[in-house]
């Protein structure tokens, strides 16, 4: 795996401009299997998970093409339910696309999913999403089969608002026949992106972003071009990144309304943040004020995936702090690491205990996965002297050039590919 080569304690200076969000083409390419003609999605960045996923629509008798900075998704030539596993298990999301392959082929079978190693990452919400719209499901040696001629829709009540779940309900709904309303969904800005999208197709979704979401379904649905929503959790790591590091951060591409979780926690340690439109100024010491609480939880709650950049604020905080995870069962991977660079954190059950120290030293890190990654990335950044930060693959699932950007910001980043020296 590459890695980073980081000397810490520069702060930061510049504009940086906020990719589309992953946690929306995810979940659109997958939509765009139950569209099953030409999408054309605009503005497409290259993350390591979208291209699993659009390599499994290949896989499984699509095409795709990238053109004019954005992907043209064809998935009329659609002529298999059976998920490549190799692909399907790199990535959680590939789980999402299970029931707008059961809407074009009346069958799906897969290897369970992977995705980061955040704890278990179970489907059952999904399993029970399907069997609601009438998809016969069973388990067997480890794999997942799906049959279903024709989806029905059906009323249903998630145990847990599930983003994924919720976008498989949905795009399921769009094509089955007659109506869905899925109560407890969640309503991640994410959510709604992926509606707009199918009701851009011809879909008659109504809700998406509240606990309540129904789908009419229709016969059939058509290509269309869309342009997704900025990735706000990008666009939280860069905000946070100057509450750490310090100095001036222009961030365009995004504004702040998806993000007032992260803002009403850390604005007191910025001189300055304002938003117009979708551009954010932020101007901080670098000196982070003491937060004395965050509980992470599903929208609009404090997002789970800004959780490790938060810690490496909290790490040198003005003071002490407690950072609960109630969305994944174990998601503080990082935190040994953060302890090498000299924090002092302590993780018991799902909260870590955190004391803000004087300073973090360099040191050698290893991310172990995507959002862990880029906390530990910041938490180099802010470091006394040099670090070296093994894993970077991680981050490339998530973010775009995540090292050309923070070193156009005047940070001290740079990426070493891999060395594999051949034995003679
Ligand atoms: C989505 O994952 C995001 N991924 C995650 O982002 C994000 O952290 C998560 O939502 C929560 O916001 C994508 O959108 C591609 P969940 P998802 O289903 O859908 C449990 C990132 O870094 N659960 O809302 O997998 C699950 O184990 C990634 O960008 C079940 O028990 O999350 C977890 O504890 C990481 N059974 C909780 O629910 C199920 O069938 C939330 O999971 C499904 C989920």
């Amino acid at each position: 795996m590459d890695k980073y080569i980081i000397n810490g304690g520069n702060k930061t200076s510049g504009s940086v401009r906020i990719d589309r969000a992953k946690n929306s083409l995810l979940p659109i390419i997958a939509a765009s299997v139950a569209v099953g003609e030409k999408c054309f999605i605009e503005d497409f960045p290259h993350y390591s998970d979208t291209e699993t996923m659009l390599e499994i629509v290949r896989a499984m008798g699509g095409k795709y093409r990238k053109k004019n900075g954005g992907v043209e998704i064809d998935a009329s030539g659609l002529s298999t339910g059976f998920f490549p596993p190799k692909l399907f298990s790199k990535i959680r999301a590939s789980v999402f696309m299970l029931g707008a392959v059961i809407s074009r082929t009346g069958y799906a079978e897969t290897v369970l999913p992977g995705g980061c190693n955040i704890g278990a990452r179970p489907v059952d919400i999904h399993i029970y999403a399907l069997n609601r719209l009438g998809v016969e499901t069973k388990e067997e040696n480890g794999r997942l089969v799906c049959r279903c001629e024709k989806m029905k829709g059906a009323d249903m009540e998630l145990p847990f608002p599930s983003v994924g779940a919720t976008e498989n309900a949905v795009i399921a709904a769009s094509v089955a026949e007659g109506t869905t309303v899925i109560k407890n969904a969640a309503r991640e800005p994410e959510i709604a992106d992926v509606a707009r999208f199918l009701n851009n197709c011809g879909a008659k979704i109504s809700g998406a972003g509240s606990p309540i979401i129904t789908i009419e379904g229709v016969k059939r649905l058509k290509g269309t071009d869309y342009l997704p929503v900025p990735d706000r959790i990008e666009a939280g790591t860069f905000l946070l990144a100057t509450v750490l590091l310090g100095g001036e951060t222009e961030i365009t591409g995004c504004g702040i309304q998806n993000i007032s979780a992260i803002i009403n926690k850390t604005e007191h340690s910025a001189c300055k943040l304002y938003s117009f439109n979708d551009k954010i100024y932020i101007k901080a010491k670098g000196m982070p004020e003491r937060i004395r609480k965050i509980v992470t939880a599903p929208y609009p709650g404090y997002p789970t995936d800004l959780q490790s950049q938060t810690a490496a604020v909290m790490s040198v905080a003005n003071g002490s702090g407690v950072l609960t995870e109630t969305v994944f069962p174990s998601r503080f991977g990082y935190a040994s690491q953060l302890k090498t660079l000299g924090a002092d954190i302590t993780v018991k059950g799902n909260s870590a205990y955190i004391n803000g120290v004087k300073s973090l030293a360099g040191g050698e890190v290893y991310a172990e996965d995507l959002r862990g990654g880029a906390g530990l990335t910041l938490a180099c950044l802010k470091a006394e002297g040099r670090s070296v930060l093994h894993g970077v693959e991680h981050i490339d699932r998530g973010y775009d050039r995540f090292e050309e950007k923070l070193s156009a910001l005047g940070l001290d980043i740079k990426r070493v590919k891999n060395q594999i020296t051949r034995e003679l």
